[in-house]
């Protein structure tokens, strides 16, 4: 009754009607404020939904790690892909998992092929991960770089601090990536040590604290 009511006095007052809309949006803004206030304002707490990712996206930012360039492939086709989310998984057996992005051509091909070779990078290196995280174009991507390939057709890259070659075992799928672990059957070694980082969003060297 009340809304047919205040209908007809909108189409004999229009004004009537514009004057409760502005009123209703007056209302919902304090309303949305006074909550926007409650949660800390300009420093409200990440809440779940998209402000986690982007708290989330943050915090990753902020660690530093290891880069390397997951290869894999066959005789077929080979590809190559920069990747910091590498990780050790157990000593015995030796075994480490790497997460890579579903939407990835190097995923794709890990999914359907058996073995991988994490090639882990040293401080010259910047350019190829540049270049492996999509500045060449995946066919021409190891035209840079001293690459070697094993019998099985994996690539792998000579001057690496470190070549860690893996038959892969599992791979468990969450979210927007896959996690692969892959059981490490050869290492080879560089005898040196200076890793390429990464960390918000540049390349570092890793310095030793002085001691005492
Ligand atoms: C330093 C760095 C680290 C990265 N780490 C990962 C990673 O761990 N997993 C991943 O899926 N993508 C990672 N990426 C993004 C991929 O390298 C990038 O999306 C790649 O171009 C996509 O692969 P494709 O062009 O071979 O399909 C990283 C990129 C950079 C620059």
């Amino acid at each position: 009754m009340v809304k047919a009511a205040l209908r007809n006095r909108g189409r004999e007052n229009p004004y009537l009607i514009w004057t409760l809309q502005q009123l209703y949006f007056q209302l919902l803004y304090v309303k949305l404020f006074k909550q926007y206030e409650k949660h800390g304002g300009r420093h409200m707490a990440a809440t779940p939904s998209g402000d986690v990712q982007v708290a989330f996206r943050q915090a990753m930012r902020s660690i530093a790690a290891t880069v390397s360039i997951i290869t894999a492939g066959d005789r077929e086709r080979g590809h190559g892909m920069t990747a910091t989310a590498v990780t050790s998984v157990s000593l015995d057996p030796a075994a480490l998992l790497v997460c890579i992005n579903n939407r990835t051509l190097l995923h794709h091909i890990m999914s359907s092929t058996e073995r991988f070779c994490v090639n882990v990078l040293a401080q010259e290196h910047q350019d190829l991960s540049a270049a492996f995280s999509g500045a060449v174009a995946p066919g021409e991507r190891f035209a840079l770089g001293d690459w070697a390939e094993t019998e099985e057709g994996i690539k792998h890259l000579a001057s690496a601090q470190a070549r860690i070659f893996c038959v892969k075992k599992l791979a468990v799928p969450f979210g927007t990536h896959t996690v692969f672990i892959g059981e490490v059957d050869d290492v080879q070694l560089s005898d040196r040590s200076a890793p390429l980082l990464y960390q918000n969003a540049t390349y570092c060297r890793s310095i030793p604290m002085a001691s005492g």
